[in-house]
């Protein structure tokens, strides 16, 4: 307080000091004061969190002293005032303009406030003012034009509005520098612009300035012009030739406007130009052939535009290119051979062209290669050998026609790749065994590829790895346990493959997962329960595996799932409460064994044997509210229709086989058009399992051949196979037990064991049926090649009807 009514005490004598002046003549301490209570008045009107202006004190006699001032030794006034980045705030307010010598008023990088203060402009020898990064708003005042010593002009990234006043440049004969960068400035370039004749940096990027600006009559007569940025604005029109006018230019940036028509051919007569960018306008034509001749040309894009013709095959003659961006026009051609000859490229980008041919061996030796990204042409051959040497960050591939395998990498790129994209190409021969060593690999995507490879166990020792996408990849194998060992997994999708066993329990380590998909596989065993513990999982997608058992119901702590699908499994049970499961929609549940839920009529009403856990009465009480209609039969066991039931039998026998020391076979049923159009087997199986309950008994199985139309007695009882020792496996639609046939040189076979509802007591019935079902063929679905019959198999109290499927395994 004390301060305040001090400074205000000083602002009134300053004023009288300055008017006894007139009458004084110029007297030096008097002149002192003015410097000292000009700042004074300045500094009361800011705020000084770190105090670093408090050596300003008004006692002394001379400012000259203070912190962040300078004089002119000669006139001992004030000739510079820099105060960058000092956290200062508040308003530029009274008093600098008393500051009559002042060359250089910086106030870069604080967070001052408010509008300009046009008296800003009454400092006449202000050469350089600098208010760059501050947080100024308003209008430019037009008091600016009245600069005319000014050289240098920054006011960029402020929030100042309006129109750049028409007036602003009617006295820039000195004006060098002007930059009006990153504010929200509107309307067109005033056009005495013009009179800046001596400009060399013009930077008005980043507002929303808009018009057709007459290049050959306005920025192109600029001579002395070396950067003209004008980026981002909202400027139209072509861009003529003439720019060959700027002998001196080193920068343009045009990108990020609505330019169009062809480039000014004459580009490449600015012989100094080191940076060139086009990039997001509305360009057609080709790309000038005078570009060649920029010998000092480190950066160039015009990606995202429209420019047609070929490839530029002369473009390694810009040897010093660092920056190659084409990406997203309609360029044809071929790569040309010679393009390692651009030695010092470190980013090539051509995406979404429709570039062809392949990609050149001689980019070896573009040695400092970081980020070469080629998706979306049309790109054929292999990947060269040897690429993969260079110590890569980026490589994108994605959506060509590559074949061949993808190259080993070499020490380099393991410590440098980050991100990896092969996706959509036609590579082949797996995932080399060295990806295992890159160590900062943070995207991995080969997905649509013909990679026919196990799944290396490595993927989970990266440390950063966050997206892991092998959709589609032709994977087969199982899931590695150690898959997420490092936890840092995001998104991980294995659809589309042939990955067979369980989804490992250790997938409950990939906490940071938020997407899991493995749709479209033949994994089988349960949904582990550890996949409670992902509580960032928001996508789970299980949908046609061979899942079966029940869904755990812990899975209804996931909060955050937004989405799940369980469709065409071998699930059964009750869906986990809570989380988005009751609200699941039936296409995520359909096509499973015996899920329950109101949603899904068909499987609910299936008479499930009571031994696979399902309490038939938590049926009844879920069914309880469905259409009357749909229970015709009464009594216990034919109160549920068995249509969709008898559909999914019908797959099991469709796919049942026995391959007798011939090789593994695994039933490939992979899509719900291939069971549409086998409707009539289902048919068939219905016939064939409601003409059941007829009695008699056999004493023992009978093992039949369809293909050697001869039948064996099975040798062991088929009681043996419920040994626990036999066991092998639990599959989809029952357990996997490994048993041996034949006597002596037998053969070992893997069968599995499926239970339906419904009692066949005649072998005749069976034998016909299936039969007619082993003519079928479809290429989804694996002959069948034989049948264990036995008319029932006590087990715990509860008469199953069990059909055998066997699964050829040589010993
Ligand atoms: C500007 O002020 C804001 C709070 O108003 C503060 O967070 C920020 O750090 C300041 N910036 C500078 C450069 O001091
Ligand atoms: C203004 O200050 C900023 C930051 O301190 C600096 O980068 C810029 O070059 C300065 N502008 C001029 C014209 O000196
Ligand atoms: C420029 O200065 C002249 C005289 O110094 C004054 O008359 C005029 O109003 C000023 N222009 C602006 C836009 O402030
Ligand atoms: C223009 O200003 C923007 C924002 O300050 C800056 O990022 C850009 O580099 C400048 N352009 C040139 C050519 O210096
Ligand atoms: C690549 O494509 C070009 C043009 O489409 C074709 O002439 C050439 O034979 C192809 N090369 C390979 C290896 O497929
Ligand atoms: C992997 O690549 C495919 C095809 O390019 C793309 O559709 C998919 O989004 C990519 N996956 C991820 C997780 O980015
Ligand atoms: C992938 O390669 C195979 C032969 O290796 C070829 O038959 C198939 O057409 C190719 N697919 C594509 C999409 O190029
Ligand atoms: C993983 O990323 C972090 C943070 O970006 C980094 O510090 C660490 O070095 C990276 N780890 C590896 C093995 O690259
Ligand atoms: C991964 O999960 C398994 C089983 O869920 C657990 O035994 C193991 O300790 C976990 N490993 C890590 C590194 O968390
Ligand atoms: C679940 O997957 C099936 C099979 O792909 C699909 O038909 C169904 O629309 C999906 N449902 C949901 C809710 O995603």
């Amino acid at each position: 307080m004390m301060m305040m009514g001090f400074l205000q005490l000083l602002f009134l004598s300053w004023i009288s000091v300055a008017s006894l002046r007139g009458c004084m003549g110029s007297d030096d301490p008097v002149q002192l004061n003015d410097d000292v209570l000009g700042l004074i008045v300045f500094k009361s009107d800011l705020h000084d969190p770190s105090s670093y202006l408090d050596s300003w004190n008004e006692d002394d006699n001379s400012p000259c002293s203070w912190k962040f001032i300078q004089c002119n030794p000669a006139t001992g006034r004030v000739s510079e005032v820099s105060l960058d980045g000092l956290g200062l705030s508040g308003k530029i307010g009274r008093g600098l303009e008393k500051l009559q010598s002042l060359k250089v008023l910086s106030l870069s990088q604080n967070n001052f406030t408010g509008d300009i203060s046009p008296e800003l402009a009454l400092i006449a020898s202000l050469e350089r003012l600098n208010l760059s990064h501050n947080s100024l708003s308003g209008r430019i005042p037009t008091s600016l034009a009245n600069m005319s010593s000014i050289k240098f002009l920054d006011l960029s990234e402020n929030s100042l509005s309006g129109p750049i006043p028409d007036n602003m440049f009617d006295n820039c004969f000195s004006l060098r520098f002007l930059s009006l960068a990153r504010n929200s400035l509107e309307g067109p370039i005033p056009s005495t612009l013009l009179r800046c004749t001596t400009l060399s940096n013009l930077n008005i990027s980043n507002n929303h300035i808009s018009g057709n600006p007459d290049f050959s009559t306005g920025f192109w007569s600029l001579t002395r012009l070396r950067t003209l940025d004008l980026s981002h604005n909202a400027l139209s029109g072509s861009v003529p030739e003439g720019v060959s006018a700027l002998h001196s230019l080193k920068e343009l940036q045009l990108q990020g406007n609505h330019f169009s028509e062809s480039l000014p051919a004459d580009i490449g007569l600015c012989p100094h130009l080191t940076r060139l960018d086009f990039s997001y306008n509305l360009f057609t034509g080709a790309i000038p052939e005078s570009l060649q001749r920029l010998s000092s040309l480190t950066f160039f894009s015009s990606s995202n535009n429209m420019l047609t013709g070929d490839f530029p095959q002369w473009i390694c003659s810009m040897s010093s290119l660092e920056y190659l961006d084409f990406s997203s026009n309609q360029l044809t051609g071929v790569l040309p051979s010679s393009m390692g000859d651009l030695k010092s490229l470190t980013h090539l980008s051509l995406s979404d062209n429709r570039v062809t041919g392949s990609i050149p061996m001689s980019l070896l030796y573009s040695t400092k290669l970081s980020v070469i990204r080629l998706r979306g042409n049309a790109f054929n051959g292999s990947i060269p050998e040897g690429l993969f040497g260079l110590g890569l960050d980026e490589v994108d591939f994605s959506w060509n026609e590559l074949s061949g395998s993808i190259p080993p990498g070499s020490s380099t790129l393991f410590e440098s790749l980050r991100k990896l994209d092969l996706s959509r190409n036609n590579l082949t021969g797996g995932i080399p065994a060295e990806m295992g060593l890159f160590s900062k690999l943070t995207y991995l995507n080969l997905s649509w590829n013909n990679l026919q490879s196990r799944m290396p166990p490595e993927f989970g020792f990266f440390q950063n790895l966050t997206v892991l996408d092998l959709r589609n990849t032709a994977l087969y194998g199982s899931i590695p346990g150690d898959i997420c060992d490092s936890g840092s997994l995001g998104i991980l999708q294995l659809d589309g493959n042939s990955l067979t066993g369980p989804i490992p329990e250790e997938i409950g380590n990939c906490s940071s997962l938020y997407l899991l998909s493995f749709s479209h596989n033949k994994l089988s065993g349960s949904i582990p329960k550890s996949i409670s513990k992902l509580n960032k999982l928001k996508i789970l997608k299980l949908e046609f595996n061979q899942l079966s058992g029940e869904i755990p119901q812990e899975l209804g702590r996931l909060e955050n799932l937004l989405a799940v699908n369980i469709s065409y499994n071998g699930l059964i049970g009750r869906l986990p409460v809570g989380g988005i499961f009751q609200n699941l929609d039936q296409s995520a549940l359909q096509g499973n064994l015996g899920i329950c839920s109101p949603l899904l009529k068909g499987p609910c009403k299936m008479n499930v044997p009571k031994p696979l856990v399902l309490d038939p009465y938590a049926f009844g009480n879920q069914m309880g509210g469905h259409k009357p209609g749909a229970d015709q039969s009464s009594g216990s066991s034919k109160n549920f229709r068995h249509h969709k039931f008898l559909s999914v039998s019908a797959i099991i026998a469709i796919s049942a086989a026995v391959v007798i020391a011939i090789g593994v076979m695994v039933i490939s049923l992979l899509n719900v058009s291939a069971r549409r159009r086998l409707a009539f087997v289902d048919n068939a199986l219905e016939s064939m399992c409601s003409s059941s309950s007829r009695s008699g008994s056999l004493a023992t199985g009978k093992l039949v051949l369809l293909d050697s139309k001869a039948s064996q007695d099975w040798v062991s009882s088929p009681e043996s196979l419920l040994n626990k020792a036999a066991e092998i496996g639990e599959g989809v639609f029952g357990t996997v037990y490994k048993a041996s046939l034949g006597g002596e040189g037998r053969v070992v076979v893997a069968i599995k064991k499926l239970v339906t509802s419904n009692i066949i007591q005649y072998p005749e019935d069976f034998d016909r049926e299936v039969r007619i079902l082993g003519k079928a063929r479809h290429p989804n679905l694996i002959a069948l090649k034989g049948y264990y019959w036995t008319p029932q198999l006590q087990l715990s109290g509860i008469r199953l009807c069990t059909k055998w499927e066997f699964t050829g395994k040589t010993p």
